[in-house]
């Protein structure tokens, strides 16, 4: 009997397995097409103690009870049909744990209905890409407490481990695994847009090659702003194409793709009534992205306005290292507050900072920046928006004259800055006592009699305004 079963042999699953397997767990692997568990188990396993299947019966069947299946599919439809064909062969107390990217509503829904057939579930937010499957990702389950028990010695083992903690922790209740999965993702779109603006601020306003602005984020990686996402974009900046020794990154078409999960984050933040406009704006950067063709169409439409500029080099990478962290603090504080919400309105009791300390590893948001927002958090637990925080207050305000020069710098050249200017007027608006809503609200009642409140007397109130 093994320990423990997994379907899905994709990129992410069969590293997961051989993770597994290299932490001294006997697997049942099972995949839908017979000639990829093959492939796998001829060309990747090696000592590990993994067993194909090529049925769901004798798959289940090989598995030590309560059992413990890993759900490694596509998001959406493959995991419920799956759901549907395994659980004809599963009892009382057996657990399915879905680590794909489920959206959280769909793992909530999940746990609900498999509760009337006494089967378990526990969805599960595994982050790290290929590599971090295979050494060590960080992982975010969510559901009943007993239910992540059953399984929490294996998680602990195969997670990637910070000060010899293991990036893993329970995250709370039904979807709050895949919720946090879902932020996490949100935020990695941001941190890349932002990553990716300074790049092309380097590139058109520097006019840096390559080489020079791989040095820059490698500089930049080794300080403060030091993560995941910087390495690897300081090697993709250093990786020639083979087939002519030039910077690879320059063949590579600007159009972004996406899955869902930073769309879901944005639709999720308008409807809990939380603004996350950096998050948003990092959805709105892909797609943008995506309209190549018209973009190449508007292209001239300043050509002739186009002003040469003559940037101080220094003064211009040490402000875009300023916008970035600027940025970057913006990103994840748009993310906790909206895992805070979330938590409340839930009822998934998220400890946040316990959130944080998982992704210090193993997944690809990992930033050294972390350490400071689990200090912010820790100064006061009930507050919910950690903006509101004279810390987190003096960090943006000592980034902000920079970020507002590179956000005057990409104007000038006619580039965009999404998130480098939402963010910045996001923490404006914010910090503005006296907005301009009361004109919104006068707006709305003229129209609508919608009705307002005033700022010097209790009550609500309408005006015949023609
Ligand atoms: C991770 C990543 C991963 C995600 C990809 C692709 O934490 O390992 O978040 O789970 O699916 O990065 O996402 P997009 O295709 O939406 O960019």
């Amino acid at each position: 009997m093994n320990d423990i079963g997994l379907i899905g042999l994709g990129v992410m699953g069969e590293n997961l397995a051989l993770n597994i397997g290299r932490n001294n767990y006997s697997l049942s692997v099972l995949n839908r097409t017979i000639e990829k568990t093959k492939m796998f188990m001829e060309q990747k396993v090696r000592d590990e103690n993994i067993m194909p299947f090529y049925d769901i019966k004798s798959f289940v069947e090989s598995l030590e009870r309560p059992r413990k299946i890993i759900l490694m599919v596509k998001s959406g439809e493959p995991v419920d049909n799956l759901i549907h064909e395994l659980l004809p062969y599963l009892e009382n107390g057996d657990l399915i744990i879905d680590g794909g990217n489920s959206y959280f509503k769909d793992t909530d829904r999940r746990i609900e209905e498999l509760k009337a057939s006494n089967v378990l579930y526990l969805g599960l937010g595994i982050s790290g890409g290929e590599y971090g499957a295979l050494n060590g990702p960080s992982l975010m389950p969510g559901g009943l407490l007993e239910t992540y028990k059953l399984v929490e010695d294996i998680l602990l083992n195969i997670a990637a481990k910070v000060d010899s903690k293991p990036c893993c922790t329970y995250v709370g209740d039904d979807g709050a695994g895949h919720f946090v999965k879902m932020i996490h993702n949100g935020i990695e779109y941001g941190i890349m847009l932002g990553i990716s603006e300074a790049y092309n601020i380097m590139r058109k306003g520097l006019m840096l090659s390559s080489k020079e602005i791989g040095d820059t984020f490698k500089k930049w990686n080794d300080g403060e702003l030091g993560s995941y996402l910087m390495e690897i974009s300081y090697k993709i900046m250093y990786h020639e194409d083979e087939n002519n020794n030039r910077p690879l990154v320059d063949f590579i078409l600007d159009k972004a793709e996406q899955k869902g999960t930073g769309k879901w984050t944005s639709i999720t933040a308008l409807e809990l009534g939380i603004p996350a406009p950096s998050l948003t704006a990092a959805v709105d950067g892909r797609l943008i992205s995506h309209f190549k063709e018209e973009r190449i169409k508007l292209s001239n439409v300043f050509e002739k306005k186009k002003v040469n500029l003559s940037l101080d080099k220094e003064k211009t990478i040490y402000d875009l290292e300023k916008s970035l962290l600027f940025n970057q603090f913006i990103l994840f504080s748009q993310g906790i507050w909206l895992i805070n919400e979330a938590s409340n309105v839930y009822n998934y009791n998220i400890d946040s900072a316990e959130v944080l300390r998982i992704w210090k590893g193993g997944c690809i948001i990992r930033a050294k920046m972390i350490n400071f927002l689990i200090e912010i958090i820790n100064e006061d637990r009930e507050n919910i928006n950690f903006l509101n925080n004279k810390k987190s207050v003096d960090f943006l305000l000592g980034k902000f004259n920079s970020t507002k020069h590179i956000s005057n710098i990409a104007k000038d050249l006619y580039i965009p800055a999404l998130i480098h200017n939402t963010s910045m007027d996001y923490f404006l608006g914010l910090i503005e006592e006296n907005s301009a809503a009361n004109l919104m609200q006068a707006q709305r009642d003229y129209f609508g009699a919608h009705t307002y409140e005033r700022v010097d007397s209790e009550g609500i109130f309408h005006t015949e305004w023609e």
